[in-house]
């Protein structure tokens, strides 16, 4: 494989010019021989790196840098939200999802924002999942003391880190939308003016709330005072979340989605997230074609992965949902079924999305979920996505508690029956119901070979998320191209409806003559201004990790 031959002329090259070729083991890019981090938040990756350093695996290492990220990236890193993680062993066993999304509280309904206006905050936050979630992980497979792991994040709150010019673009943002939230400005805002690089964020009342969680547990957050915290402030407004909601809420373990793309396994999360699913449904599809003879930025690969994308999409509407609550049809995932849509992509015209169902229309997205990477020496791998949904979810700061609610709520399908070509996705398998988790696109995944992971992957961006994994899996495997290459290379996405190929500016630039093939044929391309996605990513060589932050927000890879 032309991989290997680069990975030994790559070897060749560190002998000759150690100095000039390697990079450090912190900072943008970085790499490691034992264990690698790699998140959006320099203090968060090092408190991981530190856990790894002390003898802790890449379980403890996650746990470690979630409970950071709920301090450093209040935006996404979250104890009020929920998320997924997939955990890779590095020896025997089985990969395994942790599935802690948000339910919907008990008293949810099918029709609670059928309704027009706008829902309150209080009735878009889900039954919190993440402290649950790091708990089950933490139980199932880590190694250090639990409250090892989350004092760094008590540490790190009660004193205070430097803001960086990243966290503090995105305070600063979250502030000037949190007029109606005096408790968000309480306690995130900067009494004398907008946040800068350099100044010190303390969050006191969230290191109390970590200090119960490292003293008791899960239950420090779902019983007792901060239980009891977080049902006051659901009597603030309409909130539904309730004790007994807090108190019977479980993570769950589930069985990853697998698929095999050219010699590789994929391993990402099954139901309630789509991701999974329709991550391998593409590569199935894809699989039907010499991708690396098109070439990377040939119109013939951008049509066929905005064809594949398309299928996968009207599927994700067609048919997912929470599978503890509806049944999700198998052939999703197949070979065969791949095949059919292979066929059915004409090579010289864009399918109009019409043709494959009507009247469903999808709204924008953005990059408020936040994903990281670790592994540990052993091999041993997990990547995780977590989220509030929107940045700073909905603005919720659970009184007196220091931390952000999640609105997730808005992840189901608000107005069952009304799916119109412009407006939301109304179909069955996403209506609300009570206990029921809202359908995600979070797509932690890892790549692996011969039963070693070789690339751990995720990103925010809501239904952009796994086109953002696809494009960085493709640009790995089909294209040879370096961890760091994969995670630079411009992006493209679609999801059925609206009917537009979305392209990052970069691809709009560098390839107008291919898009301009790709319009010919039918495509249409959204406006799209900003970047796709943030994909913090590690790289497994044969002599240790490349950590990549992807530089589009921010990000730092820590190894040692
Ligand atoms: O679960 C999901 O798919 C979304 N709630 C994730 C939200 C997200 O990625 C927002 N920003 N990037």
């Amino acid at each position: 494989m032309r991989n290997r031959f680069l990975t030994g002329l790559a070897l060749v090259l560190l002998c000759v010019w150690p100095a000039a070729a390697r990079v450090g083991d912190a900072g943008p890019s970085a790499e490691g021989r034992q264990g690698m981090v790699v998140s959006v938040s320099r203090p968060a990756s090092e408190v991981g790196r530190d856990v790894l350093r002390r003898g802790g695996n890449a379980i403890d290492a996650t746990v470690a840098t979630a409970f950071a990220l709920a301090v450093t990236w209040p935006e996404a890193g979250n104890l009020g939200g929920g998320g997924f993680m997939l955990i890779y062993p590095g020896g025997k066993g089985e990969p395994v999802v942790v599935d802690y999304r948000e339910t919907a509280p008990a008293g949810a309904t099918r029709d609670m924002f059928a309704g027009p206006g706008k829902p309150s905050a209080y009735a878009m936050a889900g039954v919190p999942g993440t402290v649950r979630g790091l708990a089950l992980a933490h139980a199932r497979a880590g190694r250090l003391p639990w409250k090892d792991l989350v004092m760094p994040a008590v540490t790190l709150a009660a004193d205070g880190f430097a803001v960086d010019e990243a966290l503090a673009r995105s305070l600063n943002r979250g502030l000037a939308r949190a007029k109606d939230f005096p408790e968000f400005r309480r306690v995130l805002g900067k009494p004398d003016g907008d946040w800068k690089a350099g100044d010190r964020l303390v969050q006191p009342e969230l290191a109390d709330t970590l200090r119960l969680i490292a003293n008791r547990g899960a239950d420090g957050f779902y019983k007792g005072a901060v239980a009891d915290q977080i049902v006051a402030e659901m009597k603030r407004g309409d909130g539904l979340i309730t004790a007994e909601d807090l108190a019977s809420y479980q993570a769950k373990e589930r069985k990853p989605v697998h698929g095999t793309y050219r010699g590789y396994d994929i391993y990402a999360p099954p139901p309630p997230s789509s991701g999974g699913v329709c991550l391998v449904e593409m590569l199935n599809v894809l699989e039907n074609f010499d991708l690396r003879k098109q070439g990377r930025w040939s119109p013939d690969t951008l049509h066929v992965m905005a064809e594949a994308m398309r299928r996968a999409y009207c599927d994700r509407a067609r048919y997912l949902g929470d599978a503890d609550f509806v049944a999700i049809p198998e052939h999703l995932t197949d070979k065969k079924y791949a095949k059919t849509l292979a066929d059915s992509i004409a090579p010289e015209r864009a399918t109009a999305s019409e043709e494959l169902a009507k009247d469903i229309a999808i709204t924008d997205e953005s990059e408020h979920t936040t994903h990281f990477s670790v592994i540990d020496r052993d091999g041993l791998a997990v990547s995780n996505t977590y989220t509030l949904e929107d940045s700073f979810g909905g603005k919720l700061i659970v009184h007196g508690a220091g931390f952000l609610l999640n609105n997730e709520m808005g992840d189901f399908n608000p107005r069952p029956g009304k799916t119109t070509r412009t407006g939301q996705i109304g179909t069955p398998p996403n209506q609300v119901a009570p206990g029921k988790r809202m359908l995600s696109s979070m797509c932690p995944t890892v790549v692996a070979r011969d039963g070693r992971a070789v690339l751990v992957t995720g990103s925010p961006g809501s239904r952009t998320i796994i086109n953002t994994v696809l494009c960085v899996v493709l640009n790995t495997i089909d294209f040879d191209m370096p961890p760091r290459e994969a995670v630079d290379a411009p992006r493209m996405h679609h999801q059925w409806f609206p009917d537009r190929v979305s392209v990052e500016p970069a691809l709009r630039d560098r390839h107008a003559a291919a898009l301009e093939v790709l319009r010919a044929r039918g495509h249409k391309f959204s406006d799209r201004r900003e970047s796709q996605g943030d994909a913090h990513t590690i790289g497994v060589r044969p002599d240790g990790y490349v950590g990549v932050a992807d530089r589009r927000l921010s990000g730092w890879a820590a190894g040692y």
